[in-house]
This record gives C-alpha cells, sequence and structure tokens, in this order.
C-alpha cells in the first residue's frame, strides 16, 4: 500500500460585498506582512471583483493566492453585470468560489448553473471552491447527507475523476452556521466531511479522494479555528467574517499551520 501524502491546509478569506479599494489594500497588505512569506498553508484572498486588481498587485511575487467569489460560465458575451473566467484569469485568480449558499439562495445559482460553472471554471483553467451545505430546517429534518449528496452529484456529473481530485476544493457550509457566529462543532464538522470524504472514495476512488481538500466555513474565528482543523478531515477554513480582520485571519492560519506540524 502506498502511503497518501497529507494535504496541504487551505485558507481563504471571502470578503463578500465589503471593501472599498483603501480598506481593501490596507487589509492585504497587514496580512501579507503578518504571515511573513510563509507557505506551508495555501492562503487565498477572495476580494470583491472592484477590489481583485489592486490584491493582485499587492499579491504579486508572494505566496498568497488571488481568488473570485463567483464567475459566469461563459467566456464572454451578452451578460449584464457579469464576469468570466477569462477576465478573472486575465487578473490573476487561482480560484473561484462557486455555489456559495448566498448566491444559491438570492441570485438563481441552482445546482445545473453550478454545475456550467464548475465546468467552465475547469475549462478555464481556475480552480473551483465548490460550496455546498444545509439549512437549519433541513438539518432538523435529518436530510444533511440527502442535501449534500445531492449538490455534489449535481455539481460534479460526468467530471473525470483525475480532474475533480486535482482542481476542485471543496467547502462545507453548513447554511445555519453563516454568519450568525453558531458555528458548527468540531464533531459536527467531521461528521459531514468525513460523509463527502467516503462519497468522493466511491465516486472518484479512493486515493484521488484523499488527495481532496474539504474545508468547513461558517462562523470561523481565531477561538474556534483550533478545534474545527483539529479534525482528520478538514483540511481548512473558508472564512468570512473573520477575514476582514487581520489579526483574526492570520491567527487562523496559524491554527492551520500547527494542524500540518501535528
Ligand atoms: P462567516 O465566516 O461570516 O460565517 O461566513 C462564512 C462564509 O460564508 C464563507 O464563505
Amino acid at each position: 500500500m502506498t502511503a497518501v501524502p497529507p494535504r496541504r491546509p487551505i485558507i481563504a478569506g471571502n470578503w463578500k460585498m465589503n471593501g472599498t479599494l483603501p480598506e481593501a489594500r490596507k487589509l492585504t497588505q497587514e496580512i501579507l506582512q503578518g504571515l511573513r512569506g510563509q507557505t506551508d498553508v495555501d492562503v487565498i484572498l477572495c476580494p470583491p471583483f472592484t477590489a481583485l486588481s489592486t490584491v493582485g498587485e499587492i499579491l504579486k511575487g508572494s505566496p498568497l493566492f488571488l481568488g473570485a467569489q463567483d464567475m459566469h460560465w461563459e467566456s464572454s458575451g451578452a451578460f449584464t453585470g457579469e464576469i468570466s473566467p477569462v477576465m478573472l484569469k486575465e487578473i490573476g485568480c487561482r480560484f473561484c468560489i462557486i455555489g456559495h449558499s448566498e448566491r444559491r439562495a438570492h441570485f438563481g445559482d441552482t445546482d445545473p448553473v453550478i454545475h456550467r460553472k464548475l465546468l467552465a471554471a475547469l475549462e478555464q483553467g481556475l480552480n473551483p471552491i465548490l460550496c455546498v451545505g444545509e439549512t437549519l430546517q433541513q438539518r432538523e429534518n435529518g436530510k444533511t447527507w440527502e442535501i449534500i449528496e445531492g449538490q455534489l452529484k449535481a455539481a460534479l456529473e460526468g467530471i473525470e475523476s483525475d480532474r475533480i481530485a486535482r482542481l476542485v476544493t471543496l467547502a462545507y457550509e453548513p447554511v445555519w452556521a453563516i454568519g450568525t457566529g453558531q458555528n458548527a462543532t468540531g464533531t459536527q464538522a467531521q461528521e459531514v466531511h468525513g460523509s463527502i470524504r467516503a462519497w468522493l472514495t466511491g465516486r472518484i476512488g479512493k486515493s484521488q479522494a484523499q488527495a481532496i481538500r474539504i474545508q468547513y466555513g461558517g462562523s470561523v474565528k481565531s477561538e474556534n479555528a483550533g478545534e474545527l482543523l483539529g479534525r482528520p478531515d478538514v483540511d481548512g477554513a473558508l472564512v468570512g467574517g473573520a477575514s476582514l480582520n487581520a489579526k483574526g485571519f492570520i491567527s487562523i492560519v496559524e491554527s492551520a499551520l500547527q494542524k500540518k506540524e501535528n
């Protein structure tokens, strides 16, 4: 049996609709200085579209990555208000969040739309961070796994195992934990992450499934990052509110570093 190499922790900051250019500049510089060139954790900043090039300029030559929060599935065309993966690539994005629950809830990102976006990201060489997660009602009705499995199946339908393993990062973001201050416990997160990994094993095979990183998102902050990241299948975090504060975000990255060292 060959040993599976450990997964590299991955921490992403989803700034959502926050950050004027001066704020974005300041936050990026503070994060960069605070991390002092560490390279053991993949760190991704996902500012709003308007700040991508500003943040990208500052990150140039650093080990941090630039990511977008969403994209359209076409490369160009009559889609007023939309941004294409080609444009994101051009501006220096390596990653793109796809299927965030806020997009699913408010902007018509259904499972088929998310599938198209995921395919387009792969086609254009962007690494998708695919978000899945259940609402409180779905959890209370015992439907957590059914919902997540449905979202995974739809998004990844027909995509070759090798491409999934090499390029896709998953994020489990329970909707009830987003922006509420009520994070999933380490046990709750591990339960779902373990199920996702088991499902991936069936879908793409054991060694490929072991290579995929699964982030947890939903009220992650410095105080709970250690507990969440300490779980075997929690490979990183997708951080919203706490990523807008350099100190807090850096301390979450430090918790991920500890995971790597253990
Ligand atoms: P919060 O960390 O603010 O709960 O947001 C999580 C999230 O939605 C990240 O994508």
